[in-house]
């Protein structure tokens, strides 16, 4: 049995030192948060759907060379990742207007981009993670100009994978947001996890605004039926991921 210890508890996820000081084990959660945790509760079976998600994404990418913080899950909800410095930024990539987009450009829910919009927002919970113009991000320091425009373009190609995936799973990826960190040979990994907690999905063969919802703004939202929905984004994944071989 291999020591651990409790390095960090976050909102959705626990973080725990192993034997191997390069690697940490997250422990993926049932609880759930929104509007900075104003509103909690618990999805069940979310933290074994959302690691599972996670899992076969990244692997994914990793296929088409672009390097994530994922090594394996010894379990359904834990998985294994190597310790990264995270960039305290949070990179949101959109191709439909949704969420916050609406709400501060005053642009229609559903709007289809022209092109796909890549945003960062500071991750700092007390200053409510505001979103960061490219100066402000410079200023603060939080990345180098090299950092900005590989988190832009690593974003992007992210994005053009997932979408097409999420297309053969007969869902529409809306935006999503993404974590990055650096490792001790300063190279740039995703982080966190890809799920229905950090993606908006919906069913691309449901035009209706609420039952079409398959991701946590079922939660955020209460349209109920938050299980049903994370467990059939799972199992379309499952099925898309053995058909493609
Ligand atoms: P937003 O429209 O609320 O800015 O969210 C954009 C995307 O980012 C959406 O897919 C949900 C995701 N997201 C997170 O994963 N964590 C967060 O804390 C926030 C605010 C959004």
């Amino acid at each position: 049995m291999s020591a651990r210890s409790l390095l960090y508890e976050g909102k959705a996820k626990i973080i725990y030192t192993t034997d191997d000081p390069e690697v940490l084990l997250a422990h993926f959660k049932d609880d759930a948060t929104a509007y900075n945790a104003q509103k909690r509760g618990s999805i069940i079976g979310k933290g074994e759907i959302n690691c599972t998600i996670s899992k076969v994404l990244f692997q994914q990418l990793e296929n088409h060379q672009i390097q994530t913080h994922f090594i394996d899950c010894p379990a359904a909800n834990e998985m294994r990742v190597r310790a990264l410095q995270i960039l305290p930024i949070e990179v949101v990539v959109r191709n439909i207007a949704a969420g916050s987009l609406c709400q501060q450009t005053g642009l229609s829910l559903g709007t289809v981009l022209k092109q796909p919009l890549v945003e960062f927002y500071y991750k700092n919970d007390q200053l409510g993670d505001p979103l960061l113009t490219r100066d402000r991000l410079l200023l603060m320091e939080l990345a180098t100009p090299k950092q900005v425009e590989q988190l832009q373009q690593t974003a992007l190609r992210i994005n053009t994978y997932l979408s097409n995936f999420f297309q053969t799973c007969g869902i529409t990826l809306v935006d999503f947001k993404l974590e990055f960190g650096l490792d001790s040979q300063q190279q740039l990994l995703l982080a966190d996890e890809i799920s229905p907690d950090t993606c908006r999905l919906w069913n691309s063969s449901d035009t209706d605004p609420n039952s079409r919802v398959m991701d946590k703004d079922r939660f955020r939202r209460d349209l109920g039926n938050v299980e049903n929905a994370y467990q059939q984004v799972l199992e379309r994944v499952l099925a898309q991921t053995a058909a493609s071989g």
